[in-house]
């Protein structure tokens, strides 16, 4: 299973990843998660990421480029994958075609979480409460404006993108957690039925 789930700021990306990733044996790529460790660590992507994710910009896509295509080498991704804030870019969805056509690896689904705004910031500060004392310096009122501006004008025409290539499918984000878990598990069996005719027919 290799998929990719798409959203804005707080829209349950991580939360519906990790879940997946308990029901079918699959990795998490959450390039969100790998700068953090990154910036943590001092290494060179960090250093040349950190102030940008602070401002609530896109770190630059051959930067990003870098760092997923090390990521997919690593053996641990050949059981499958869900990609969680990447791609952000037209450009970076782009370059993942490329890295997977490269590997002969296809995309089982493209899922988009879609979600209000408003409810976006209750979300974050939501979660900023739960973390307290390891809260991210990106998850506050001020900087999520800029990520969702960001959002809007950068990583939306990645929708449009997926759409264009028939794979976008959307799930309503709005719903509770268990119920947005419930509806991507329909998606994925509906991929699996495909897969499964296409190797068979
Ligand atoms: P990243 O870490 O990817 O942040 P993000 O995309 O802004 O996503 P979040 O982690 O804020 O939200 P989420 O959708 O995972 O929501 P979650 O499940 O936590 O990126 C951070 C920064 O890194 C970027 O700004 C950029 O600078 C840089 N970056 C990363 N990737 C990049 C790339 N490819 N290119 C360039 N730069 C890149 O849920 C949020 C809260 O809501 C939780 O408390 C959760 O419990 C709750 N919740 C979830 N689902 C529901 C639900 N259905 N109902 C009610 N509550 C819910």
């Amino acid at each position: 299973m290799r998929l990719i789930l798409l959203g804005p700021p707080g829209a349950g990306k991580g939360t519906q990843a990790q879940r997946l990733v308990s029901r079918y044996g699959i990795v998490q790529l959450s390039t969100g998660d790998m700068l953090r460790a990154a910036v943590k660590a001092g290494t060179t992507v960090g250093k040349a990421a950190g102030a940008i994710m602070d401002r609530g910009e896109l770190v630059p896509d051959d930067i990003m480029m870098q760092v997923i295509s090390e990521r997919l080498d690593q053996a641990d991704t050949t059981n499958g994958f869900v990609l969680d804030g990447f791609p952000r870019t037209v450009a970076q969805a782009e370059g993942l075609d490329r890295l997977l056509a490269d590997k002969r690896l296809d995309l089982d689904a493209v899922v988009e979480l879609v979600v209000d705004e408003e409810a976006l910031l209750a979300r974050i500060e939501g979660r900023a409460r739960e973390n307290a004392g390891a809260v991210r310096a990106d998850d506050n009122a001020e900087t999520l404006k800029k990520r969702l501006a960001v959002y809007r004008q950068q990583t939306a025409p990645v929708a449009a993108y997926y759409r264009s290539t028939g794979q976008l499918q959307t799930v309503d984000g709005m719903l509770p957690i268990d119920e947005v878990s419930r509806q991507i598990d329909g998606l994925l069996a509906g991929a699996g039925r495909e897969e499964f005719h296409q190797a068979s027919g």
